[in-house]
Order: structure tokens, then C-alpha cells, then sequence
């Protein structure tokens, strides 16, 4: 699967929002470096955040299990399947936030904010 990514610090940075129709073009468009945005491969039975790290990028983490919410991501376009959730709430899960580190793309591309852990709901699941 092809996965186009984007940092959530971006986000912050230039005042833009997950719900904007055209953030990824607008990233596209940025200039932006390459680990904040860019686009990674992840084989089969690959999850997001291994790719990740297989293509050079540092994405937050902890546990690598499932368990903190350190590795959380939005999956604005796409889908990914996750074996298991024992901390994301409905709401979250509605807001495509997503566990990166046991996160298996469903379809061949998506499009995933990454470093986003201190979205609103999130900072107190970490560890
Ligand atoms: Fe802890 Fe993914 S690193 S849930």
C-alpha cells in the first residue's frame, strides 16, 4: 500500500485543520521536508509504523503493542484494520484516529497525519 503522511506539527504550525477537504494537496504544495511529509510503501502484514521506520522516518512511539496511544494517527483517506483496541474511544475511532503501530492498511492508498498525540482526548492515554 502506498501511504502519503503528514505531520501533525504541520497542522499546528500553519493552522490547518484533519477536516480540511485539501490538506494534503496543500501539504503537497508546501515545500514541506521529507520527514514531515512524504509517502512510504508498507508490504503485506507490514503496520504503519514499521514502514515507517523502515523508510528512515521517526515516528512517536512506545509500547509497539497496542496499549499507549503514543503512535496514534489519523487516517484522513483509507482504511487500516487493527487486531485489537483496548483505549481508543468511539468518538476517536469515528475521527479515524488509529493505532500506527499495530495498523495494517486495508486498501492501496491512504492518507495519515502522524504525531498526533496531543489531539485533544489523546494526551491522557499516553504512557
Ligand atoms: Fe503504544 Fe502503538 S506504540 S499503542
Amino acid at each position: 500500500a502506498r501511504v502519503e503522511f503528514l505531520d501533525y506539527d504541520v497542522l499546528t504550525d500553519r493552522g490547518w485543520s484533519l477536516t480540511d477537504d485539501d490538506l494534503f494537496e496543500k501539504a503537497a504544495e508546501s515545500g514541506l521536508d521529507g520527514d514531515a511529509y512524504g509517502e512510504v510503501f508498507v508490504e503485506p502484514r507490514t503496520n504503519l509504523l514499521k514502514a515507517a521506520e523502515d523508510a528512515g522516518h521517526s515516528w512517536p512511539f512506545a509500547c509497539r503493542g497496542g496499549a499507549c496511544a503514543n503512535c496514534a494517527v489519523a487516517v484522513v483517506d483509507g482504511e487500516v484494520k487493527m487486531p485489537s483496541n483496548h483505549i481508543l474511544s468511539e468518538e476517536m475511532l469515528d475521527q479515524g484516529v488509529r493505532l500506527s503501530c499495530i495498523s495494517l492498511p486495508v486498501t492501496d492508498d491512504l492518507q495519515v497525519v502522524y504525531n498526533i498525540e496531543h489531539l485533544p482526548g489523546l494526551d491522557e492515554l499516553r504512557l
